[in-house]
């Protein structure tokens, strides 16, 4: 369905040119549902994480691509101390996991954000505030002339190292060998950061976590998921 002139208007993305799909089927009652909720727990360009309305006793994590919101809305249910950012481009996505999260009763706890994460990081969210970021199946973008599109870069390490506190956390997974290789060896060598499983090292799958839409894709297909766990160990030249 064509969203209503309404919804574009109240809650247009971010121009940032991106290189995956933003827009895409959503029925009239998630789009309902999505004018209703998003003024209470939407992140629009311009406000900023402090003023949304969390508790700044409680820690903050974050989700970056959570695609249909299995592995959010998992977070939310197991971890009720945890506040939780959300950030997804693609619109339906966005409007099934708010549906889920509201079903759930745990959209309280919850802001959700279409803006690109390069954005949401580098300007809507503080120095040292946030506890965790999660990055499940980032886009492959398998072909070589491709690989600058890829989430994980030099930049956005950096950027993601300066957001966290000491002692938080970045937890990633991918089905794609050679894209688990490429963000190791870039988070590896990022300064504050520290490989749980030693440097070149991946962790086991944890027992508790859900089968996103992408790792049971991968699994059907024949892949395993690689899974990295990495620790903010000080602090390094801050970005502004
Ligand atoms: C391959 S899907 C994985 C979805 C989900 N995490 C899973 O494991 O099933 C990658 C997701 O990342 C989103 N994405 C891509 N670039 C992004 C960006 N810059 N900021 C936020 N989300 C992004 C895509 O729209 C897509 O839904």
């Amino acid at each position: 369905m064509r969203l209503s002139r309404l919804f574009r208007e109240n809650h247009g993305q971010h121009e940032m040119r991106t290189h995956g799909r933003k827009n895409g089927f959503v029925t009239q009652g998630q789009e309902q549902r999505l004018t209703h909720c998003l003024p209470k727990i939407g992140l629009p360009v311009g406000k900023h994480l402090d003023d949304s309305g969390f508790s700044p006793s409680l820690p903050v994590v974050m989700e970056i691509g959570f695609g249909n919101g299995d592995f959010l809305v998992h977070l939310a249910k197991t971890h009720v101390t945890w506040q939780l950012l959300g950030i997804e481009i693609y619109l339906p996505g966005v409007a099934k996991a708010v549906g889920r999260l509201d079903d759930a009763g745990v959209l309280p706890r919850c802001r959700i954000s279409q803006t690109p994460a390069q954005v949401v990081l580098s300007q809507q969210i503080s120095a040292e505030h946030l506890h965790g970021i999660y990055i499940n199946h980032p886009d492959p973008w398998p072909k070589k002339r491709h690989h600058k599109r890829r989430l994980i870069q030099q930049d956005f390490a950096t950027l993601m190292v300066s957001r966290l506190k000491v002692g938080g956390f970045i937890r990633l997974a991918t089905d794609k060998p050679d894209l688990a290789i490429w963000m190791q060896k870039i988070l590896d060598h990022t300064a504050g950061l520290e490989n749980t499983a030693g440097v070149g090292g991946f962790i086991v799958r944890d027992d508790d976590r859900p089968f996103t839409k992408f790792e049971q894709r991968g699994l059907k297909e024949g892949r395993d998921s690689e899974f990295l766990h990495y620790i903010k160990v000080k602090n390094v030249q801050q970005l502004p």
